[in-house]
Order: C-alpha cells, then sequence, then structure tokens
C-alpha cells in the first residue's frame, strides 16, 4: 500500500512542512498560546518504544531520546498492535464516528472487557461504565456528578474531602478541588473556592511506619462529621506531591469509614491506572475497592483521547444533561483501548487462535500472556536497579525514591543536601540534551516509563542521568570520582 503512495502528497516521507525546526520553533510567539502549547528546544521526528530520533533545535545536533515519563504512553511510542488494529478498522466500512443516540458492537465489547477487570472486587454486574468522556478532568468532574446525584436524598452531605498535594486536572471543577491549580495573576478563574470542599493533609506515615498524628485526625475528622460528606476524593499516589503513595493503612481505613457512612469513595486513577501499577485499577493490586474509579492516561496508549468513570451500580445515575461528551468515543479510541487491552491483559485464546502468521513471534506470544504478567515486573525490577545505581554514584545528589510501580519519583538534593524542587526542575531541564526525558514533580523527578522499555534503553537512560548529574557536580564545584567516570 504504501508504494503505491511513493512519490505522491500521500507518501510517508512526503514533507508535512516546508520550514526548518529551528524557524518553526522561532515562530512561537506569533502561533502558540504559551505554557503547555508551546514546543520547545528538542523536535521529535519519529520513534518506537521508549525511543525517539530528536534532534536539539539550536545545533540541529541529532539526538537519541529515551522517553522514560511516557505519562500515557504505557506501550512506548508507536505501538504495532494497536497501530495495525487502528489500520484494520480504517480500512473497513465500519463508521469511524458513531454518535451517542445509536449503538455499535465496539461500545458494548468495550464496556463488558473493562467491566470484568472490576469482577473480581463483588458480584459480577456490579460495576457500571461511563466511556464518554475526553479527558482525565472530565471523568472526576463526572464521578463528582455521581456522587452528587446518589446523595441527594440527604441534603445534609454537601462536602466534599479532598487533599494538599492533589491535583485533578485544569477544569473548573477540578480546579477547585485539587491543591495544585493553575495561577492566574489575580487569583483563581471565576470562583475563588467551593465553600463545601474541605482539603485535609496529604496522608503520611512517621519513620516508624505508622500513620502520623495528623492523618489519623485526618480520619477522626471525616468520620466525626460523616453525615456532611457526599464524597471523599483521592488519587493513591499524588505524583505532583512528588510522587508520593498514598500510605495503603490510610486508604484502608477511609474505606471502612466511607463504606460504614455511606460516603462515596472516589479514586482519581488517572495516573496510575491502566497498566502503570501492573493491574487495570489500583484496587487490583491493593484490594481497597472504591465506589467510583476515574481512569485516563494509558488507555488508548496515547493513540486517542478517551477517558472513563466506572462506578459502582448505586452510583449509575447522572442527571442530564451531563455524561456524554461531543468528541468523547471516537471509534479509533474505542479500537484503541481495545487494542491496549488485549496487549496488557492478553487476548482471549480463540481471538489469539487467529492471529495471523506473519505476525512477529514475539508480538504473537506477548499478545497470548499479556505484558501485564511478563513486561510489568521485568520493567520495575530495571527502574529499581536504575534508581539504586544513581542512588550509588550520585549520593549527596540522589535521595530516596518514591512512587510504585512504574509511577516512580527520584527525590533530588539541592547544594545544602535538601530535597530541591529547583534540582529536580533543574535535572528534568538538562537531562534532555543527555537524551533522556524525565519531568519535574515537586523536589522529585518523574520517571513513569513504558511497559515495554529494553535494558538497553534502561542502560541509555542511566548513562544519560549519569551525565546530568555529573554536569551539576561539576557546577556545584564537586568532582567525585564516580561522577568523572561517568561522562
Ligand atoms: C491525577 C490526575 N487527575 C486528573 C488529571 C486531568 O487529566 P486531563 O489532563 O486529561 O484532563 C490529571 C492530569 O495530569 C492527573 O494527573
Amino acid at each position: 500500500m504504501t508504494e503505491a503512495f511513493a512519490d505522491s502528497c500521500l507518501d510517508p516521507s512526503f514533507a508535512i512542512s516546508g520550514q526548518s525546526p529551528a524557524a518553526q520553533i522561532e515562530s512561537n510567539p506569533a502561533t502558540f498560546t504559551t505554557g503547555g502549547s508551546w514546543p520547545r528546544d528538542v523536535w521529535a521526528a519519529s520513534g518506537l518504544g521508549a525511543t525517539l530520533d530528536a534532534s536539539v533545535v539550536e545545533t540541529g545536533s541529532p539526538l537519541e531520546l529515551v522517553d522514560l515519563c511516557t505519562i500515557l504512553c504505557v506501550l512506548g511510542i508507536n505501538d504495532p498492535w494497536v497501530k495495525l488494529k487502528q489500520l484494520m478498522y480504517l480500512l473497513s466500512p465500519s463508521p469511524h464516528h458513531v454518535t451517542i443516540r445509536l449503538g455499535c458492537d465496539l461500545y458494548y465489547r468495550v464496556a463488558r472487557r473493562l467491566l470484568r477487570c472490576f469482577d473480581d472486587f463483588g458480584e459480577a454486574g456490579d460495576f457500571v461504565v461511563n466511556l464518554r468522556q475526553c479527558n482525565g478532568s472530565d471523568a472526576v468532574e463526572l464521578g463528582l456528578h455521581a456522587a452528587w446525584t446518589a446523595a441527594a436524598g440527604s441534603p445534609a452531605r454537601r462536602r466534599l474531602a479532598t487533599f494538599r498535594g492533589s491535583y485533578h486536572g485544569e477544569n473548573l471543577t477540578a480546579s477547585l478541588i485539587s491543591d495544585h491549580q493553575p495561577q492566574h495573576g489575580s487569583g483563581r478563574l471565576l470562583v475563588e473556592r467551593a465553600e463545601d470542599v474541605v482539603f485535609f493533609p496529604s496522608p503520611r506515615c512517621g519513620d516508624g511506619g505508622y500513620l502520623t498524628a495528623e492523618a489519623l485526625a485526618t480520619l477522626a475528622s471525616i468520620e466525626r462529621d460523616a453525615d456532611k460528606y457526599f464524597a471523599v476524593v483521592i488519587e493513591p499516589i499524588q505524583w505532583r506531591e512528588s510522587v508520593h503513595t498514598v500510605p495503603l493503612e490510610f486508604l484502608r481505613r477511609l474505606r471502612e469509614i466511607c463504606t460504614q457512612n455511606s460516603i462515596c469513595l472516589i479514586f482519581d486513577e488517572i495516573h496510575n491506572g491502566f497498566g502503570y501499577t501492573g493491574t487495570i485499577s489500583f484496587a487490583g493490586n491493593c484490594g481497597i475497592v472504591p465506589d467510583i474509579s476515574a481512569m485516563s492516561k494509558g488507555l488508548t496508549a496515547g493513540h486517542g483521547s478517551l477517558a472513563i468513570m466506572v462506578a459502582k451500580k448505586q452510583f449509575k445515575a447522572i442527571s442530564g444533561p451531563f455524561a456524554g461528551k461531543s468528541n468523547a468515543s471516537d471509534m479509533l479510541s474505542l479500537v484503541a483501548i481495545d487494542a491496549v487491552l488485549d496487549r496488557l491483559l492478553g487476548m482471549a485464546p480463540e481471538e489469539a487462535a487467529a492471529l495471523p502468521e506473519w505476525l512477529p513471534p514475539s508480538l504473537a506470544e506477548e499478545l497470548r500472556t499479556g505484558l501485564l504478567t511478563t513486561a510489568y515486573p521485568r520493567t520495575v525490577a530495571m527502574i529499581n536497579a536504575l534508581f539504586d545505581e544513581l542512588r550509588r554514584r550520585f549520593p549527596s545528589l540522589v535521595g530516596r525514591s518514591t512512587g510504585m510501580g512504574l509511577v516512580r519519583g527520584l527525590v533530588i538534593n539541592g547544594p545544602d543536601g535538601r530535597p530541591s524542587e529547583e534540582a529536580a526542575a533543574e535535572v528534568a531541564k538538562r537531562c534532555l540534551v543527555h537524551g533522556v526525558y524525565v519531568r519535574q514533580a515537586g523536589t522529585a523527578i518523574f520517571v513513569k516509563p513504558s511497559l515495554t522499555l529494553r535494558q538497553s534503553e534502561a542502560d541509555a537512560a542511566s548513562a544519560g542521568l549519569s551525565r546530568t548529574f555529573a554536569h551539576m557536580l561539576r557546577a556545584r564545584g564537586h568532582v567525585p570520582a564516580e561522577a568523572v567516570t561517568a561522562q
């Protein structure tokens, strides 16, 4: 097929733009709003898995970049199976978009596959799903609508409990319930705060591994005023809080209080869900089951825009006109989530038996077994080894490891030896030109690799981060032997 496109405007190598990367970046101020939409100093041309073929815009030098913070590409860049299934769908006469009023097979197939992942948390049929959201913020907001509607018969239940260190997105509702906020010069947008939203401290354990007095006080406060709360919303891993994992003991006790007092417990699983902590839902690896789970990143592995809410059936009612975003559930996103489920969990045996013979045997084998049982423990071990190695070689710079599974933070110390946001930001900025992409999250660098990370890519990331750390140590006037060998 691509041969038939050769030399036409459909040729995959046909120039998309006549301008150089440098000229395009230079046009930023006239083209884009600032902030998230403003592309920066490295240019991506192509990629596979965790490796991007890129270049440094200023110098034009080629750069092989290891993406160690995929955010949502849980299968890396250009996953072959998701692309094949999307291609197959595009070549079929099936509708590329199905309006909300009409049904289609794929819609039910995906819903059933997702709900099967929740069967272990009760009886089959205990959960329902909404597949018609585009973004994580939408799914969180929908969760609030569902909890609010369910509490309609108890007008005294008006409060929502949320936590310091949280981030639930950037729409108005999400902003009002998040600690980390978009900053507007003169304050928050439109509404300064919502009276009914109560912020509690980020739940923590003390040195002995027990819940702090502050965390216990939070639980006591929610329990004391339980009849005033309709919901509690919490991220199991607060990534913006230096990738802080909320203690499981806190979640367990919170679950008990919510159950005993009919408060809806909402897990914002936008970051940890869909494979990044080894299961589809966090409940799968900790046994603590929320009433509502909001998920988004990972669902399509970056091959489409989709967010979902899974809720216990007593939270199924949502008052209109909500619950169906116009752009949600375009068919290619549904094809993608179906293919991602194949990749993460493995295919049904009768479908695996019908795989084409020309598929590379390693891909076919992965599709039979699912990456969560095979690749996940291997990739977590690679990240553990990477962090151990960096801590051993750069003890003054690299602090503790945070997060869990593949949602990880590595705390970076400032010149005074204490965790430092500036130092973490400097690592995130500098390591790009050393061939590694990570983000900053508070005092940590945020590392969220794809499940398909290869050992050679982890080694390249280790070398790039080592060069970055050696550079920073030199700038601080330290030239320890191990930093020199890292160059
Ligand atoms: C924990 C959490 N919840 C919700 C959101 C919002 O997702 P979106 O940006 O897709 O609206 C984010 C985004 O980063 C997030 O990290």
